[in-house]
C-alpha cells in the first residue's frame, strides 16, 4: 500500500525501518556532509532495504534509493514506531516537478547558489547539480535523509554537494541565489513558518523561491497563494499518482512576495 502525507501509514513498514535504523545506532545529532564518511551500519541498512529506481517518476535520468513494493519493509509489520516518518524513501510529487523544471530549465540553476530545503530523498538537489548549480545545500531535518541523499548522490555519478541536518528555519539566513521547496507545505504550521521564512528571504537577499506542490489543502488554502505565479504544471505518471490518492497534477510556483 502507498504511503502518502496526510494519511497515517500502515504500522507495518514504516515501524520496522525506523526501529531498525535505531538499533543501527544512527548518531542523534546533526550529520553534515555529503562524500564524508558515512555509518557503515545505517548505510548497509538503506542499501539493503530500498530499491533502486529511476521509473515512474517525472525524472527518469535520476536514480533514487527508494522504499518500494520489492522491499521487504514496506508489507513487515512492526509494534514500534521509534523515530519520524520516512519521507526521504518517498520521491514526492512536489519534488518531481521541481526537479523535472531544473532539469529542463538549466539556466535557472547554472552557475548559483542552491539551497533545497527539506530535500527528503536529495532529488530536488541532484538536479540542481545536474543542472550546473556553483553552489548547493540540501537541508532537512531528518538526519537519514543526509545518509539517503549521500547514496542517491553518488549514485547518479555526481561531485558531492553539502548536506546539513538540522531546522535552519530559526537560524539566521544565508544569502542563496535559489531556494527550492518540494511537497514542504503539508502541515499548517510549518507552512506558515516556511512563508514568513521565505518572506524574509525574498526581502533581504531578493531569493528567487520555487516551490513545487501537487495542489494540497495546506498550501492552496494558505495565504501564500496570493503571492505565487505558477511557473509550470506537469501531469503525474501514473505510479506516482497510484501513490498519491488522486493527486494528477504538480506544479511549479514563483514566490514573490
Ligand atoms: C514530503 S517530504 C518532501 C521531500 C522532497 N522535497 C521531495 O519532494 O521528494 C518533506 C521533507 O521535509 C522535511 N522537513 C520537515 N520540516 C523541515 C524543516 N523545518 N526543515 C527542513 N526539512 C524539513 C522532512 O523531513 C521531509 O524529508
Amino acid at each position: 500500500m502507498a504511503w502518502s502525507l496526510g494519511w497515517k501509514a500502515p504500522r507495518t513498514r514504516r515501524g520496522l525501518l525506523l526501529q531498525a535504523v535505531r538499533s543501527s545506532g544512527l548518531p542523534l545529532f546533526p550529520w553534515r556532509g555529503a562524500g564524508h564518511v558515512l555509518d557503515p551500519e545505517v548505510k548497509a541498512f538503506l542499501e539493503e532495504n530500498t530499491e533502486v529506481t529511476s521509473s515512474g517518476s517525472l525524472t527518469p535520468e535520476i536514480q533514487l534509493r527508494l522504499l518500494t513494493p520489492r522491499c521487504k519493509f514496506w508489507w513487515e509489520r512492526a509494534d514500534r514506531w521509534p523515530h519520524s516518518d520516512p519521507y526521504w524513501a518517498v520521491y514526492w510529487p512536489g519534488g518531481q516537478a521541481l526537479s523535472r523544471y531544473l532539469l529542463d530549465n538549466p539556466d535557472v540553476v547554472r552557475g548559483k547558489s542552491v539551497l533545497d530545503l527539506g530535500s527528503g530523498c536529495g532529488a530536488t538537489a541532484i538536479a540542481a547539480r545536474m543542472s550546473g548549480a556553483s553552489r548547493i545545500l540540501a537541508n532537512d531535518i531528518d538526519p537519514i535523509a543526509g545518509v539517503a541523499i549521500t547514496l542517491n548522490c553518488e549514485l547518479n555519478q555526481l561531485k558531492p554537494f553539502s548536506i546539513l541536518t538540522k531546522n535552519i528555519l530559526n537560524l539566521e539566513q544565508e544569502n542563496w541565489d535559489l531556494v527550492v521547496l518540494g511537497d514542504m507545505f503539508y502541515d499548517e504550521s510549518l507552512a506558515d513558518s516556511l512563508h514568513q521564512w521565505l518572506k524574509n528571504c525574498s526581502q533581504t537577499y531578493g531569493t528567487r523561491v520555487l516551490i513545487g506542490d501537487p495542489g494540497r489543502p495546506q498550501f492552496s488554502g494558505h495565504s501564500i497563494q496570493h503571492q505565487l505565479s505558477k511557473v509550470v504544471e506537469y501531469v503525474l505518471p501514473e505510479p506516482t499518482r497510484q501513490e498519491n490518492n488522486g493527486l494528477t497534477t504538480s506544479t511549479v510556483w514563483d514566490f514573490q512576495p
